[in-house]
């Protein structure tokens, strides 16, 4: 008896810990899966968050932006254009807290026989909003060709980039109207150049606007400030985050990062390894701005071709946007939340594949 009774007890505590450790619910708004994220999700830097992320896929940039000022999301992941729009266009209460990308695999695809940008004179190309990011991108793209929007093409609106990847993969919208380019990201860029038979990639966004900010990690302003609550569920995902975008961007941890996109997204080896490849870009990927830092060149960039459209009507010519980029307290780009999850990271060891 007095062997067995301590063994006994400390069976009973262990089993009642793991039934007992309860974890946050967290729902983080993102338009798909990035790298970061399936490396976060597969080797548990959420779970060491004490967090139950799930992933709330946004349909369309409209109604993203409207359900996390609503409450709907904890967070949301999306171009920062949007943010930079809904701000200073129409003063909606929306802060970055960091950088999550630089674009990785942004490019023009389109269906098979559509060979250059020229040969989109005439077509309707497909974009998740007529007056978002990648639209102005996309419109930018095509200036440079000499081909303007309205006179020689234009667009179908149908929503976010699977739904667009989706579409193009087809040939056709739902009611058989034919398409034939878009913009593309991560994962799907690699979807589509490993496909049989590969889409065309007509043009690559880094080779006509880099630095650009990407993806920015956003929530609404009333959260941006976590000093009255540091250890809050935001901070921690942003930590969770954190930890995973330095495991990526370690190449020692190429293999056990290939398996987690794998894993995660239900890919072959070949797509997961073209994906590492786009994420781990030093001019495109989600590793190069060091632990989400912003990139102030890449915002100028964003706000240069969204000026390019006529995209601040709104904000006005006289709008300082050199001063309002600034990082700061209470401004768009605020980092206390990236600060304060900078004390909270829990790294893995380099090399360590929980996975492997
Ligand atoms: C955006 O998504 C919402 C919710 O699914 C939908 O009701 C709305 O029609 C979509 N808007 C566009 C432009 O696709």
């Amino acid at each position: 008896m007095k062997v067995l009774l301590p063994f006994t007890m400390s069976f009973a505590l262990a089993s009642a810990a793991a039934v007992t450790q309860t974890l946050d619910p967290f729902i983080y708004g993102a338009f798909g899966k990035t790298a970061t994220f399936s490396v976060a999700n597969q080797l548990g830097f959420f779970t060491n968050q004490g967090l139950d992320v799930t992933l709330s896929p946004i349909p369309n940039s409209t109604f993203g932006y409207a359900t996390l000022l609503s409450g709907g999301y904890d967070l949301l992941t999306g171009t920062v254009d949007n943010a930079v729009n809904l701000r200073f266009n129409s003063e909606k209460p929306l802060t970055v807290v960091g950088q999550l990308d630089l674009g990785p695999e942004l490019v023009l695809a389109a269906v098979p026989g559509i060979n250059n940008v020229l040969d989109l004179k005439g077509k309707a190309l497909m974009v998740d909003a007529a007056t978002s990011g990648y639209a102005f991108v996309l419109r930018k793209i095509l200036a440079l060709h000499g081909l303007q929007l309205g006179t020689d093409y234009t667009f179908q609106i149908v929503g976010a980039t699977s739904t667009r990847f989706q579409l193009l993969s087809q040939g056709s919208l739902a009611d058989g109207t034919p398409v034939f380019a878009t913009i593309l990201t991560y994962p799907f860029t690699s979807l589509a150049t490993t496909a049989n038979p590969p889409l065309p990639i007509l043009a690559r966004v880094s080779d006509f606007v880099a630095p650009f900010f990407s993806s920015a990690i956003t929530v609404r302003s009333e959260d941006a400030d976590p000093s009255a609550n540091p250890s809050s569920t935001i901070p921690r995902f942003v930590a969770a985050l954190l930890g995973a975008s330095r495991f990526l961007g370690d190449p020692a941890n190429k293999l056990c990062s290939i398996q987690a996109i794998a894993t995660d997204n239900g890919f072959s080896d070949t797509v997961a390894e073209a994906a590492y490849l786009s994420a781990t870009n030093s001019v495109s990927g989600e590793t190069a701005q060091v632990d989400f830092e912003p990139s102030r060149l890449g915002i100028l960039n964003v706000v240069d071709v969204r000026m390019l459209s006529g995209g601040f009507a709104q904000a006005g010519l006289a709008f300082d946007f050199a001063d309002a980029l600034v990082p700061g307290d209470g401004l768009l780009l605020d980092l206390r939340v990236r600060d304060v999850a900078l004390g909270l990271v829990q790294d893995l060891e380099s090399g360590e594949c929980p996975l492997l």
